[in-house]
């Protein structure tokens, strides 16, 4: 299982691995022009309005009211920079509660901030809203927000991306950043999906499709016009951010004959490194660069694909959602218009789906929480000696080996309650949650703050 853990405790989630427990285009290209340069600049505040509204949304050939913030799908990226403070209504359109997480936000002293549905909050009622106010501290990269009450961040949840305060510590300019933004569709509701899950206590329903940025990819029926295309000018870097919001998949990723380069993970610098593919667990994010220096066919086209890193017997979403980089050359744009390739595509470097050597390597590799990883029961008299107290990854969510154990440290800095859960949907409705603890500090500066007037009552 995966436990999702709040953030400011740099707390990890422990997503366990045990049996199946694991743990429109169109908003994205804007992006790039919404954008905060990178450059430094001395906070500010950062105000946001979100509503929480239905819309019908058509995936697969299913058309469906779809829950969203704005009416987009995947929803607005917000973007800040570190020591930014940052303020987001959030306005409830819809007859049900909905609640709204940063997650990895650390929410120093702001746990009031944090969001997660009846630990730090009552859930914000239909026709109200509440303003979720923080200060981001000692953070940077790529992270995601989420609604955080029911299953509602099957649809809920968007890029939250901040801007260093000091230079990158990676050399290469990149001409653009890409959000890559995995999520599961159902074609029924999803509240439905869960409700019934509860009634019969066994597993969920499965999902329809995995999606980039909103899209499933032309493996789906019905899909071809709703397939993720980006396109990149030959012998340039881009900054991929990419973010796992599916419910309950870990996935692979990789693009077919690129490498990727790894520098940051949950909004922490990693030690660089390059792979042919990543593994991202729900919840997770991470930051990739991304040189365009092949040579396409006459496509133009390189397909990318995510696609379930499976370890367990149990039935899974077990599907293929699929995207393209579209290389921005003369050849290309005589093809009038650009057409996808019909036949199914080579996931060249996307690892098999019961891959977990290449999974296991991919996460040793990672590296900047004393945090330790492996399979079998953890064995207290042995397994403390191979813990990694140097330079261990330090993350928001972890993703435990099936039928094995992770090893996490934390620094008790930041009082409140965190949710620590696990990060598949199915399993904290379950219950695979925990509330920790953390005391005011003897000093006043180490206290919570207090309550917010507008925090939501029950
Ligand atoms: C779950 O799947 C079953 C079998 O396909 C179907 O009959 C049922 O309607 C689905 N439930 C929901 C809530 O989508
Ligand atoms: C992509 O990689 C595959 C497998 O290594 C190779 O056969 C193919 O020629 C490559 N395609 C391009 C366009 O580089
Ligand atoms: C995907 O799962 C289905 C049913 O759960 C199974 O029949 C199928 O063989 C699986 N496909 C792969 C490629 O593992
Ligand atoms: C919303 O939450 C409040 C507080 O827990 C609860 O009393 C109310 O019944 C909930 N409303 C709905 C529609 O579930």
């Amino acid at each position: 299982m995966q436990f999702s853990s709040k953030s400011a405790l740099k707390v990890l989630a422990m997503e366990g691995g045990y049996q199946h427990c694991r743990m429109s285009m169109v908003a994205l290209l804007i992006l790039a022009g919404l954008l905060p340069s990178s450059s430094s600049s001395s906070p500010a505040t950062r105000r946001f309005q979100f509503n929480v509204e239905w819309k019908e949304v058509t995936r697969l050939c299913h058309t469906k009211p779809l829950l969203t913030v704005n009416g987009k799908y995947p929803g607005p990226t917000i973007a800040v920079h570190e020591g930014d403070n940052v303020e987001i209504k959030v306005t409830n359109l819809i007859a049900s509660n909905t609640t709204i997480h940063w997650h990895g936000i650390r929410q120093l002293r702001t746990g009031w901030a944090d969001g997660a549905s009846y630990i730090t909050q009552c859930p914000i009622r239909g026709g109200q809203s509440y303003t979720y106010k923080f200060t981001v501290v000692d953070q940077r990269g790529t992270l995601l927000w989420h609604a955080h009450h029911s299953w509602q961040r099957a649809s809920v949840y968007g890029a939250l991306i901040i801007y260093p305060s000091m230079a990158y510590p990676f050399s290469a300019p990149f001409q653009a950043e890409i959000p890559i933004i995995f999520g599961e569709w159902w074609n029924g509701d999803v509240d439905a999906v869960e409700n019934e899950m509860m009634m019969y206590g066994g597993g969920p329903n499965l999902s329809d499709a995995y999606t980039i940025n909103g899209l499933p990819g032309l493996l789906y029926p019905c899909s071809n016009k709703d397939t993720f295309i980006q396109t990149v000018d030959h012998g340039k870097t881009y900054m991929l951010r990419i973010i796992n919001a599916a419910l309950n998949g870990e996935l692979f990723f990789a693009i077919a004959n690129h490498t990727l380069t790894v520098v940051e993970a949950d909004a922490v610098y990693t030690k660089p490194f390059k792979t042919k593919a990543i593994m991202i667990a729900p919840g997770q994010t991470t930051t990739v660069l991304l040189t365009a220096n092949k040579v396409p066919d006459s496509s133009g086209m390189f397909v990318m694909a995510a696609r379930p890193y499976v370890t367990s017997v149990f039935p899974s979403d077990n599907s293929t959602a699929i995207g393209f980089l579209r290389y921005n050359t003369k050849r290309t744009e005589e093809i009038i218009p650009p057409t996808l390739p019909s036949s199914t595509p080579q996931l060249y470097n996307l690892p098999q789906m019961e891959d977990t050597a290449f999974a296991t390597k991919f996460s040793n590799k990672l590296r900047s929480l004393a945090s330790s990883r492996g399979f079998g029961n953890f064995d207290a008299s042995k397994d403390p000696a191979k813990y990694n107290l140097i330079d261990p990854p330090e993350r928001n969510t972890v993703a435990v080996p099936s039928g094995g154990w992770a090893a996490l440290r934390i620094k008790a800095d930041n009082p409140g309650v965190w949710f620590v859960h696990c990060h598949l949907e199915a399993h904290t409705s379950w219950g695979l949650a925990m509330g920790f603890i953390v005391k005011n500090g003897p000093d006043p500066s180490q206290h919570l703050l207090p309550p917010p007037k507008d925090l939501p009552s029950c």
